[in-house]
C-alpha cells in the first residue's frame, strides 16, 4: 500500500516536471501575440452555439471616418437613450459610466470635447450567455487563451465592471 502510494506520488511528480505552463506575462490583446486566431474564435462560436458577438460601440455610428458614419438612425437612438440606465443595460458593450471606457466613442453631439471612438476602449467580442454550459464553456476558454474576462451583470457597480 505504501509502495503504490510512494509511486503514484513520484509519478506526479514526474509528470509535473513534464507540465510546461505557458510563459503568458500579461492578459493577450487584439494584436498580440498571444490573441486567439480566427480558426479558434469561430471553434469558439461553434462550442457556445453562436452565442459570440462582436459587438460596436452604440454611439459608433455618430463618427465620420467609420464604416456607419452615414447611419444616422443609429447616432441618434445613441444620443436620444444615452443617459438612459436601460440603454446601457440592455447594449452588449456599454457600461452606465463611461468614464469607465476612457471615455471613448460618446455621442458627439452630448459632449463639449467628445474623445475619439477608438475600439481599443472596448471589449472585442461578448458572449451572451443563457445557459450553465455556455458560462462554463466561457470560462475554460479565457483561462486557457489568457484571455481577460469581465463579466457584466445586471448589478449597480459604480467601480464600472
Ligand atoms: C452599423 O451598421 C450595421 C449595418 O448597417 C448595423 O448592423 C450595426 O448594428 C450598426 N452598428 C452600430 C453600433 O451603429
Ligand atoms: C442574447 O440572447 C437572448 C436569448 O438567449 C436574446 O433574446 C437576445 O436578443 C440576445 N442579445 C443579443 C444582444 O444578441
Amino acid at each position: 500500500m505504501l509502495h503504490t502510494i510512494v509511486i503514484i506520488l513520484v509519478l506526479a511528480t514526474w509528470a509535473r516536471s513534464l507540465y510546461v505552463p505557458p510563459k503568458f506575462e500579461c492578459k493577450a490583446h487584439a494584436g498580440s501575440a498571444y490573441w486567439p486566431d480566427v480558426p479558434i474564435w469561430n471553434r469558439f462560436y461553434i462550442s457556445i452555439g453562436g452565442a459570440l458577438l462582436k459587438p460596436l460601440p452604440p454611439a459608433q455610428s455618430c463618427y465620420s471616418g467609420t464604416s456607419n458614419q452615414t447611419d444616422s438612425e443609429y447616432c441618434n437612438r445613441a444620443t436620444e437613450s444615452w443617459f438612459h440606465s436601460d440603454f446601457h443595460g440592455s447594449d452588449p458593450l456599454s457600461v452606465a459610466y463611461p468614464n469607465w471606457q476612457s471615455d471613448g466613442c460618446l455621442p458627439i453631439s452630448l459632449y463639449d470635447d467628445p474623445k475619439d471612438c477608438n475600439p481599443e476602449h472596448f471589449p472585442k467580442y461578448v458572449v451572451n450567455v443563457s445557459s450553465a454550459s455556455q458560462v462554463s464553456e466561457t470560462i475554460s476558454f479565457a483561462v486557457t487563451h489568457n484571455v481577460r474576462l469581465i463579466v457584466k451583470g445586471a448589478g449597480h457597480d459604480l467601480l464600472g465592471r
